[in-house]
Parts: C-alpha cells; structure tokens; sequence
C-alpha cells in the first residue's frame, strides 16, 4: 500500500519521509530545506539523461519539462485544437490540463488527464506541433504555474528544460547552462533515432537541430539563454557520468555551504 502510494511522485511528495508519530502510524514528514536545480540548454545537449542521473544520484525527483510541452501538443491535438490559429483554446487547454508523472515498473510514466501519453508525445507529429504551444505566452505562463506548484509538492527537484532557470525558477539554488557543439549534438540525436529505428541521415538531423535552435533562442517568451548566474557546462567531448559527477559536486558544495 505504502510502495503503490509513493510511486505517485506528483501527488506524494519525493522529499517526505515516513516516521512512526505517537500511534505507531507512519506520518510524511517534510524536511525543512528544500533545493532547486535547474538544468537549461539547447536540443541535444543531453539535458533529459544528465537531469534523469543527476536526480538519481542526489535522490532529488527529477522533472521533465519538455515532456508536459509534449502532453499539451498530444492534448490539443486529439481534442481537435486548430493549432495555427486558435490561441484562446491553447492557453484554456494549458490552464485546465492535468499532467502527472507516474514510476512504474517501465521506467517513468507521463500521464495526461489520465491517459498513458508516455509513448504518444515522443511521435514526430506532436514534435512538429510543439512549437505552437511552446510560443503561445498563456501556455508557457500555465505550464510555469504547474512546474512551479510541482516544485513546492515534491522539494528536492532537479527541473530540466530551456527556461527553467531563466524563467521559472530564476532564484534556484544551483543553475546549469548544458551545451556541447552542434555537430556533438546532432550525433546525439542522430544515435537517439537510431536506437528508435528512425531512418534519418546525419544532415536532415543537423539542419534540424539549426532550426531548432533559432526558434529556441528567438522565442518571444521563455527564450533559451545562459544567464550570468549559470554554470555553464560544456558537455563536447564528455561522458554522461562525467557531466553528472561534475554537477553532482557542485550541487553538494552548495547544499553543504546553506
Ligand atoms: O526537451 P524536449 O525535446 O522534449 O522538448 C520539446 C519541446 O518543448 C522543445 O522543442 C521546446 C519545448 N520546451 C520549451 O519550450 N520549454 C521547456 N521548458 C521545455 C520544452
């Protein structure tokens, strides 16, 4: 009962911990500090797996915002939202949308107003849509709203994704800027296709990479940019254990001077 609770790591707070009270039942128990860590960066930097080990390694809950930008594209899409034009219907989606993030047995589960979209939001057809919800103000304002109050929930929380420490949780405690060059990062991706049995060729994934970037950095709202109080880490020519280490000592050197 008490393991099925606690998988529910959008409802059941991950920095909670459970002690006997003076009944002998178990009561969650929040501890007294809590730390953000954000981790900005451009496609292809390895943001998702860095965030995803780091958290692991500081036994912080990790938070993937990419894939709530995703849920809402699968969300509007499915409900027939005309992307191109109606915005009021995109921000009143953003505002009513419930997205939780589930631990199962396959690794972590996206649910979407109680749909499984875990595999749903990774289609090409939802990443091409993405970019109607991501340069939608209203959208991007609710979704800081939800990353915001899922912060406060949980507590130690490593949040991943372009704007989170420029926007969203602008006075973390440790803010990263991950990048690595555009040729590394496109061989990345390039390697993520693969292993997904896409057919894509080195090229088409680094012109794809380009675009991405111009419209990441010249979004009118939430834009991607390292800010002076970054840490930035450039990951070309490192291993994912290597970049999490580094991160991990800096997060602890903070943690132990608070
Ligand atoms: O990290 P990802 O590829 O899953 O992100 C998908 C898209 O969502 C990406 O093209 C930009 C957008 N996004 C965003 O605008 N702000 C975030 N914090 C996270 C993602």
């Amino acid at each position: 009962m008490w393991n099925e609770e606690l998988k529910f790591t959008a409802f059941f707070p991950h920095s909670t911990f459970l002690v006997p009270n003076s009944t002998f039942r178990l009561v969650r128990v929040r501890r007294l500090q809590d730390m953000i860590v954000t981790i900005d960066g451009p496609c292809g930097s390895g943001k998702s797996t860095v965030a995803r080990e780091l958290a692991e390694r500081l036994g912080f809950e990790y938070l993937d915002t990419g894939a709530m930008y995703r849920a809402v594209t699968w969300k509007a899409t499915e409900t027939g939202v005309d992307l191109e034009q109606d915005t009021d219907s995109i921000a009143e989606l953003a505002q009513k949308v419930r997205i939780d993030f589930y631990d199962g047995k396959n690794g972590r589960r996206i649910i979407c107003d109680g749909r499984d979209v875990t595999t749903a939001i990774r289609s090409p057809e939802v990443t091409r849509k993405i970019k109607y919800i991501a340069d939608e103000p209203a959208a991007r304002k609710a979704m800081m709203n939800l990353q915001r109050a899922h912060a406060k929930r949980v507590g130690d929380i490593v949040a991943e994704g372009r704007d989170q420490g420029s926007v969203v949780f602008p006075d973390a405690e440790v803010k990263f800027f991950l990048d690595a060059d555009i040729k590394t990062r496109a061989e990345r991706r390039l390697s993520d296709f693969r292993s997904g049995r896409l057919d894509i060729e080195f090229d088409e994934v680094l012109e794809d990479i380009r675009q991405r970037d111009m419209a990441d950095r010249a979004r009118p709202v939430g834009a991607l940019r390292c800010t002076e109080s970054m840490k930035k880490i450039d990951s070309t020519g490192m291993g994912v254990e290597e970049v999490v280490s580094e991160m991990a000592n800096i997060v602890r050197q903070v943690a132990s001077s608070c």
